[in-house]
């Protein structure tokens, strides 16, 4: 059988390491980003300021990578600080920019901050990457930039109205990156990302992803609550995939370039179809979740009812190929959810004497 042009692509990158900049390293997909990359023996810049990120994320891909964590650099800072981004650019090969701010509702009560880290932020790293000659730069968008466009699947050219402020920073971004490309041939590559699970996203505070804060409910025995009836659909991405997207989009050939792509599975899941999904899964390994049912609350300010990509632009142009389906995504990341979610175990003696 053929290799894909991943498979390909890994060979070349462990034959020839590069130097990459993560932002956002200590976050969910940044610590993803970093874990691959070592593994593929590259060296890598980490920059974060720890406003949503965790220092347990780099200490958990440090112990991960064992003696190749010697070829990761952390850097602690903000990209609201231009001086910060131009340290962290110097003699890199590659950006791969996921530095933000993330969630609707978090913008909708806070649209400042949401504007300070991901627009003066990323205009600060376009400025840096320029600066620095850096020949790629890849940053993660989002499939909030379709707005309240009704058209299912989402194709990347057909967008609508945002619906939020996070939106706004997210579909700027594109016109940031495409001005810089055509102006200071800094080579953009926009990845709008679909709701993307997997190891290390947090569960915990208001504005956490549903998968996680689940799991987590389910595992504490506390309520979950749906936001609707449950019939509203996700395209959930695994965040292997999202990987797979960064590698490739950083290695694309320059007609690639100065293009956004949808990076999803493509295909779509209800929450009560998740719902179920979660909970058999989980009730494998803890019995006890079986019989869980949800709670039904209010619909959310800024959500879509439905969303679906249409993947065919990325697989064209980049040779992505999603390797885990959302069933897939879950089993593979359960072992971590019940390790890292789950409530510690009550001592057998416990209530004893
Ligand atoms: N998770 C998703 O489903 C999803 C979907 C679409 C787009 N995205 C985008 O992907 C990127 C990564 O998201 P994530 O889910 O890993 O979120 P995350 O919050 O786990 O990671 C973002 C990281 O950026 C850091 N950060 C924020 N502002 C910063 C600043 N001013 N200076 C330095 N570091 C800063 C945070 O501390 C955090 O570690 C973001 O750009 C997000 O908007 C995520």
């Amino acid at each position: 059988m053929q290799p894909t042009q991943y498979e390909q692509t890994v060979l070349e990158l462990r034959a020839s390491p590069r130097t990459w900049l993560v932002t956002g390293a200590a976050g969910f997909i940044g610590s993803n980003l970093v874990e691959r990359l070592l593994a593929l023996g590259q060296r890598v810049v980490g920059l974060d300021n720890f406003s949503n990120g965790f220092r347990h994320n780099l200490d958990e891909v440090r112990a991960l990578a064992g003696p190749a964590a010697e070829a990761f650099r952390f850097v602690e800072g903000d990209i609201r600080d231009l001086d910060t981004c131009h340290a962290a650019c110097a003699g890199v090969d590659v950006v791969l920019h996921n530095a933000a701010l993330g969630s609707v509702p978090r913008s909708i009560s806070n649209p400042l901050a949401t504007h300070g880290s991901n627009l003066d932020g990323f205009l600060n790293m376009l400025v840096a990457a320029r600066d620095a000659r850096v020949p790629r730069f890849v940053y993660a968008g989002s499939s909030s930039t379709y707005g309240d466009h009704p058209a299912l699947p989402k194709v990347e050219d057909r967008i609508g109205r945002p619906l939020s402020p996070y939106a706004v920073t997210k579909y700027v971004n594109e016109l940031y990156a495409g001005v810089f490309h055509r102006t200071y041939g800094l080579r953009t590559i926009g990845l709008r990302y679909f709701n993307v699970f997997g190891p290390r996203q947090t569960p915990d505070g208001p504005y956490a992803a549903v998968i996680p804060r689940w799991i987590s409910a389910l595992l504490h025995g506390r309520p979950l609550v749906i936001n609707g009836d449950g019939t509203n659909s996700r395209d959930f991405c695994f965040v292997h995939n999202v990987v797979q997207a960064n590698v490739l989009a950083a290695t694309a050939p320059d007609e690639s370039t100065d293009q956004v792509y949808n990076v999803a599975v493509g295909d779509r899941t209800t929450l009560n179809e998740l719902f179920a999904l979660i909970r058999d899964g989980l009730a494998a390994v803890r019995p006890e979740v079986a019989d869980a049912r949800p709670e039904y609350g209010p619909t959310r300010e800024g959500d879509v009812p439905h969303s679906l990509a249409d993947i065919g632009k990325a697989r064209a142009m980049l040779g992505y190929q999603p390797t885990h389906t959302l069933a897939q995504g879950l089993a593979a990341a359960l072992p971590w959810y019940v390790r890292s979610l789950a409530p510690p175990p009550v001592p057998a003696d416990a209530g004893v004497g």
